[in-house]
């Protein structure tokens, strides 16, 4: 039995002395298609191998829960009769989302001890809290015998998001961390949820991400705000181009015209939605034809647009991507998630990591008085059980 999970079940002991379920739900990464999923865009994640492990069993109790999370050392006791959310920015939200949009899509609960660690850090645009979400609604669903289909997983779990953490996300991290595949992104349409699996093949190079250790609250931050900007661009749009839902829809040709009765701000927004989709595709196809160099070089118009455009890096997450696009070892990068720090994805030559790494942190460190963490991922399975059935 590997440490984490004896670990789990050495605490979850001090709940109850049934044998817990144990589950695995995964962070993710993003090679490209940021801000497109709330915009019914396109999106390429992945599930990662840094993951959240749970273990889960029922109380007993009609409605009485105890949730323990190690890594912040805390137990929360609370009745499923009387859910409502704590303030933001509090880990216990994510789970009692999830409690909660279960009974409210008619399905019946019962009382539960949970308990979880894990390995993603926290604000670093890996997705932490989507993996706290989907692992808890597949635990509940398992328990309970719920059956709940995965994709209905994933859009409970984001709308445990909205409703509890107070993120009007998109749906790429909880449709990754429930849907994703070993070694493949998921090449996934956000309207329709059509998907396809799409493999990773990189040959000599790999991804790195380069942590700034700037930690994002996208509760706290501009991420309502951009998806705002996107709808208010949208309504422009539309007295023109009555076809259009959503940026999804529209293309440059439709947003040139509109240009003068768009905020400026708002134009730029709407710009870097509409681009960031089509690079999607050409990214896609860049990979398909193994021209990783064409991959790399649209990595970092994609990053330039982030910066310039939506207005989503912060000048650590500049720092880094300015640099390592510099180097000969590197095809390209960019920020990863929703923005305002985290992760900088880097597609590198093999074998170059650590000392690019090294080299990049001394003067990181000089300039911030913060380090950076290189995170080499592998990209893993969705969200599962890890006990015997
Ligand atoms: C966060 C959200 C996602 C998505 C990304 C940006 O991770 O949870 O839905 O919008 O930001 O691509």
């Amino acid at each position: 039995m590997s440490s984490v999970i004896h670990h789990l079940k050495v605490r979850f002991s001090e709940l109850s002395t049934i044998e817990p379920l144990i589950i695995r739900a995964p962070g993710r990464i993003n090679l490209i298609g940021e801000h497109t999923d709330y915009n019914d865009g396109f999106v390429l994640p992945a599930a990662v191998s840094h993951s959240i492990h749970f273990a889960v069993a029922k109380s007993g109790d009609p409605s009485k829960c105890s949730l323990i999370s190690l890594d912040f050392d805390q137990r929360y006791d609370f009745d499923l009769s009387e859910i409502s959310p704590l303030p933001v920015g509090s880990w216990q939200n994510y789970i009692l989302g999830v409690a909660s949009e279960i009974m409210g899509s008619g399905r019946k609960l019962e009382g539960f001890n949970l308990v979880f660690t894990g390995n993603i850090p926290k604000g670093s645009g890996m997705s932490s809290s989507a993996a706290l979400e989907c692992g808890a609604c597949f635990g509940l669903s398992e328990l309970f015998d719920l059956d709940i289909p995965k994709i209905e997983m994933a859009k409970l779990s984001q709308m445990a998001e909205h409703h509890y953490a107070g993120v009007k996300c998109g749906i790429m991290d909880q449709f990754a961390s429930v849907m994703g595949k070993s070694d493949h992104a998921i090449l996934l349409d956000c309207r329709s949820l059509d998907y396809s699996y799409f493999p990773i093949g990189l040959s000599d190079y790999r991804l790195l991400l380069f942590n700034s250790n700037v930690t994002h609250s996208l509760a706290s931050s501009e991420y309502n705000v951009r998806r705002e900007q996107c709808e208010a661009g949208v309504e422009v749009l539309r007295k023109t181009f009555p076809g259009i839902k959503n940026l999804r829809d529209a293309t440059m040709n439709n947003l040139l015209p509109t240009k003068a009765m768009m905020d400026d701000l708002v134009f730029a927004r709407c710009k870097y939605v509409i681009e960031e989709n089509e690079r999607v595709d050409t990214f896609s196809r860049a990979l398909s034809n193994h021209d990783l160099r064409r991959a790399g070089y649209i990595l970092n118009k994609a990053h330039y647009a982030m910066r310039h455009e939506y207005e989503i890096t912060c000048p650590e997450i500049d720092f880094i991507a300015d640099n390592v696009t510099q180097r000969e070892e590197v095809l390209g990068a960019r920020m990863m998630g929703g923005g305002f720090g985290g992760c900088v994805l880097t597609l590198i030559r093999n074998g170059t990591q650590l000392s690019l790494a090294e080299e990049l942190n001394k003067t990181y460190e000089k300039k911030f008085r913060k380090s950076i963490t290189p995170i080499e991922v592998e990209v893993s399975d969705g969200v599962s059980r890890v006990d015997p059935l």
